[in-house]
């Protein structure tokens, strides 16, 4: 019996781990993301499958000169540092722990706020993230459109029309 109760016991802390891991880290480099976040009550956009790996190896190898703090150009600590060295089996905040608020702040509602104060907010972060770079990446390639396989930096290049 006794050691039935402590089966259950250890399965039960495993699976709180499990799902505390699950919500604020992970350590493996998936091959995409869907860009879901679950602390939103919904998504008002089209959802982005963010393709992780080819963005933290491929484009990384072509593009040095964009990835000179390679994977800290989109992963820091709470101090903004850069996590130059991090790599697969190290465990990844992610992004909500600390741009806490799920949502995107423009416009009038954003009237008067610092960028970091509208960073405080989830999809701003990801946003000035994502376009910085494909910026730069655009204009070293010259590259104007989709078509000719420019970054997207326009909402609807990442989010198209939900159908
Ligand atoms: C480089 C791709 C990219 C571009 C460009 C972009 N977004 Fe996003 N957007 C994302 C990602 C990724 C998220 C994060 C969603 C998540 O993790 O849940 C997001 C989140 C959002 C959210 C919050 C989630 C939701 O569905 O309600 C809104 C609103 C949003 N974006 C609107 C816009 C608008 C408006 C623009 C243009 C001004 C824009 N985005 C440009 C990729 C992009
Ligand atoms: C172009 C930006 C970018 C680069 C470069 C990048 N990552 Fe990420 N990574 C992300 C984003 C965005 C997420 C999703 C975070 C979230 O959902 O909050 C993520 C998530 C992760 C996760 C957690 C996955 C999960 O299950 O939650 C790990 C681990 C990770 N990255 C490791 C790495 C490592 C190691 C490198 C360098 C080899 C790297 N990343 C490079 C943007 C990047
Ligand atoms: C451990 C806390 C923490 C995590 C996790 C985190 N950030 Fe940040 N981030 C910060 C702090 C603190 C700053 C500095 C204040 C600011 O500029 O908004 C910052 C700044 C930024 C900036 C501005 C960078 C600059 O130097 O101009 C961007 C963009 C950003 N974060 C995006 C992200 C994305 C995308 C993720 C997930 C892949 C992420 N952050 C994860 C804490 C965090
Ligand atoms: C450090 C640079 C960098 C950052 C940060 C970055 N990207 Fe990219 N991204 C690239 C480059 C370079 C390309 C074009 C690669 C090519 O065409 O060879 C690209 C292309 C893309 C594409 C089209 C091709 C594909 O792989 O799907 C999407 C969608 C995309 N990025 C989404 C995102 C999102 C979402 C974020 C933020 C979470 C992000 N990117 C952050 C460098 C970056």
């Amino acid at each position: 019996m006794r050691k039935r109760y402590l089966l259950i016991a250890a399965v039960a802390v495993m699976a709180t781990l499990f799902l505390a891991v699950g919500i604020y880290a992970g350590t493996e480099v998936k091959d995409e993301i869907k860009m879901e976040n679950k602390a939103y009550d919904k998504h008002t956009k089209s959802v982005q499958t963010f393709t992780h790996l080819k963005h933290a190896k491929e484009y990384a190898e072509k593009h040095p000169d964009l990835y000179k703090k390679g994977c800290g150009e989109c992963h820091h600590d709470k101090d903004n540092k850069p996590l130059t060295q991090l790599k697969e089996g190290d465990e990844v905040q992610n992004c909500i722990e600390c741009h806490k608020k799920p949502g995107y702040i423009k416009g009038k509602e954003a009237k008067g706020l610092t960028k970091e104060q509208k960073r405080e907010y989830h999809a701003n972060a990801i946003h000035d993230n994502c376009k910085a770079c494909h910026k730069k990446f655009n204009k070293k390639m010259k590259l104007k459109s989709k078509d000719e396989g420019a970054a997207p930096v326009t909402c609807k290049q990442c989010h198209p029309k939900k159908k």
